[in-house]
């Protein structure tokens, strides 16, 4: 395999067949793999129907004449918000939609009725701006329900919203305000974060002395914070929907009408404003969060713990959940405030049944160590998922015997911001788990790997991911760039979709995720990814986590250099660092052996806390530091440079 695909060095062989209890009511069933193998526009078109109450059912399915411009459903109309609320309220609304969990310990209970009185009176507050079909509307607050209202009453009168991370600088919002020309930025005064307050109003203020397109601030008093509002320009979210009514007409929407923009950073380029449409989209995040979840809305109390500034806040806090009627817990803070067993007592409290939850907090639980969830019961659980980054073998065993009970499914979901929804992933009561497989691609996905020709790679091999078939979720384009459309995801393997992500298969077919390529290592010769060799350091007791990047040598081309963090109760020493490296030659081999190994306390993450190789790589290569501003913890790499030797 060494020419054209990427090595496959690290062999797991735990299996974990579903238990049979959870089976025999699981939601998912094995035959819809084959229904959807057989026809899978029809099976999707089954599910839009199913799931969906249109305005006008469509004829037609796929549409794919203008590819990669794919459309589904395109002659449909619906209402997303209409779908979220006014369906559930003649007989279901007084369910919780919403138990929202402030981080100083406030909390709201919020119904499906109110949620819809809420959004009715806001989206009336845009039209009474001048918001019309079609504006776009940029996004920047906290995770409050305020948020989640916002999204829907622009998604009711049709105005594409585009929600700004919380935890982005002003630079930021100036970028993706000025690339869709928002007419509207709504914000919060400000975010709480580990009991100190983050200027949210402040950043909008800086940003907008450069976003001619802006014409109203809406603000949202969370805090209490001192903020200027600027006059005819800013405006109180309380002032504005004080007399508004509770009634709003949801507009009727195409199919294939724009829902949202949401930018992905990438590493190096400019953000990329990946586009979402209605009808496809929500036949996507309705029934992939349904399946992989073996959601039932009468008990599951269920928490998606991501932030709604992510695609998966979007997916599966807001869209997909209220779709299916669910009851779901929203918290505004940070795992750690006041203390690292926060979310442990909010899954007691609420009696949480179904939790999602992303690797690189699964390696914080680690690190600091099993006396924080022991605190709690969490006997409510009965189904674990994550999301974000390749799973460590090790850190699954530890969520499935530390957070689950005996036996717990977990879910390791694969997706993107541009898929839109789950694409691999087990289907919970049908799919023998492994840990750090995503197993294999939902019912309706087709996925294959594929070498650097684009040949597919047999099975028990390593190469480049690639989706063979159109979805209803997928990404239309990038906003205002066709070509770079084109460009990033179709040119690479014509007539398939690049995820830029590798991938190996083994003998049973499933899928095991091996990170970003631009990640991938050279060594003699040798394509090895960063997250096989990963894992084997993480199997090792004392590591609660590591990343590796190859460094440039001239013996072998690249070297691996590994940054590894301990966990609580280990301590640092060159014994332990020689035997980390034999660990590893044992575990993958020894080609995969790290050249050198620095403990650090913490990685260098992006604010959605995927590690930033691309900085370690600059550290080992003894080169200027790329940009850190879209660092969660820039602090951390100087203190990683001065240790591997004042680089
Ligand atoms: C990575 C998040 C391995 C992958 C929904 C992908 C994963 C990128 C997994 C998208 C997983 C996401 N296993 N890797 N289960 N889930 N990724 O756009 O590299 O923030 O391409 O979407 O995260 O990140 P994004």
């Amino acid at each position: 395999m060494g020419d054209s695909g990427i090595e496959n060095l690290l062999q797991e062989s735990r299996t974990f067949p579903p238990p049979a209890a959870f089976a025999s009511k699981a939601v998912g069933t094995a035959d819809l793999y084959t229904e959807a193998d057989e026809d899978f526009v029809a099976y999707w078109t089954r599910q839009a129907k199913e799931r969906i109450t249109w305005f006008k059912e469509p004829k037609q399915g796929l549409d794919d004449s203008n590819a990669p411009f794919f459309t589904w459903f395109q002659d449909g109309k619906l209402n997303i918000s209409y779908n979220c609320l006014d369906r559930h309220l003649a007989d279901g609304g007084d369910k919780v939609a919403y138990h929202w969990v402030g981080e100083p310990g406030d909390t709201r209970t919020i119904t499906y009725r109110e949620l819809s009185d809420e959004v009715n009176r806001f989206a009336n507050g845009l039209l009474s701006l001048g918001i019309e079909k079609g504006d776009r509307v940029a996004i920047y607050m906290g995770m409050v329900p305020e948020l989640t209202i916002a999204m829907l009453a622009c998604a009711r009168i049709g105005a594409p919203h585009s929600v700004i991370f919380g935890g982005f600088s002003a630079e930021s919002i100036v970028d993706r305000v000025n690339d869709q020309e928002a007419k509207l930025l709504i914000t919060c005064d400000g975010a709480w974060r580990r009991g100190t307050v983050v200027p949210l109003k402040e950043n909008c203020d800086a940003a907008m002395e450069s976003t001619p397109s802006v014409e109203h601030c809406i603000v949202f008093d969370r805090t209490g914070a001192k903020v200027s509002m600027s006059d005819g320009r800013d405006v109180w979210w309380h002032d504005l929907v004080a007399q508004q009514s509770t009634e709003c007409e949801p507009e009727s929407m195409n199919a294939e009408d724009l829902l949202f923009i949401l930018y992905t950073s990438g590493t190096t380029a400019k953000p990329k404003g990946i586009m979402h449409t209605t009808g496809g989209y929500l036949t996507g995040a309705a029934t992939t969060h349904a399946l992989v979840f073996d959601l039932k809305p009468d008990s599951d109390v269920y928490w998606c713990a991501a932030d709604i500034g992510w695609v998966t806040g979007h997916t599966y806090i807001v869209y997909g959940p209220l779709t299916n009627h669910t009851t779901s817990v929203m918290y505004e803070g940070t795992p750690d405030y006041p203390d690292k067993d926060r979310l442990w007592s909010i899954i007691e409290q609420y009696g949480v049944t179904i939790f999602y939850t992303a690797p690189t907090a699964i390696r914080a639980f680690m690190k600091w160590g099993v006396e924080y969830p022991q605190q709690h019961d969490l006997s409510s659980l009965r189904l674990l998922g994550t999301v974000g980054e390749p799973i460590n073998p090790a850190a699954w065993m530890w969520y499935q015997e530390n957070i689950g009970p005996k036996d717990c499914p977990i879910v390791d979901t694969w997706w993107q911001t541009e898929t839109g929804g789950i694409m691999i992933s087990p289907l919970p009561g049908v799919t023998t788990t492994k840990p750090g497989s995503a197993t294999r691609p939902l019912p309706g996905i087709f996925a294959q790997v594929v070498d650097v020709e684009g040949d597919p790679v047999p099975l028990g091999g390593g190469g480049f991911l690639t989706i063979t078939k159109p979805w209803p979720s997928m990404l239309r384009s990038i906003y205002g760039d066709d070509k770079r459309y084109i460009s990033t995801y179709w040119e690479r393997y014509p007539g398939a979709y690049f995820a830029g992500d590798g991938a190996k298969t083994d003998e049973d077919g499933d899928f095991w995720i091996l990170g970003r390529v631009d990640d991938v290592m050279n060594i003699s010769g040798h394509r090895i990814s960063t997250m096989e060799v990963e894992s084997a350091l993480v199997s090792h007791p004392t590591v609660a986590e590591a990343a590796v990047v190859g460094a440039t040598d001239d013996l072998t081309g690249q070297a691996i250099a590994a940054f590894v963090t301990l966990r609580g109760t280990a301590t640092e020493s060159d014994e332990l660092l020689e035997e980390l490296r034999d660990h590893v030659a044992m575990k993958i081999g020894a080609i995969a052996k790290p050249k050198t190994i620095i403990f650090t306390p913490d990685l260098p993450k992006t604010r959605s806390g995927k590690i930033m190789r691309r900085l370690l790589r600059d550290i080992s290569d003894n080169r200027t530091l790329g940009d850190v501003t879209t660092l969660a913890n820039a602090e951390v790499v100087a203190a990683i440079a001065e240790q591997s030797g004042g680089k």
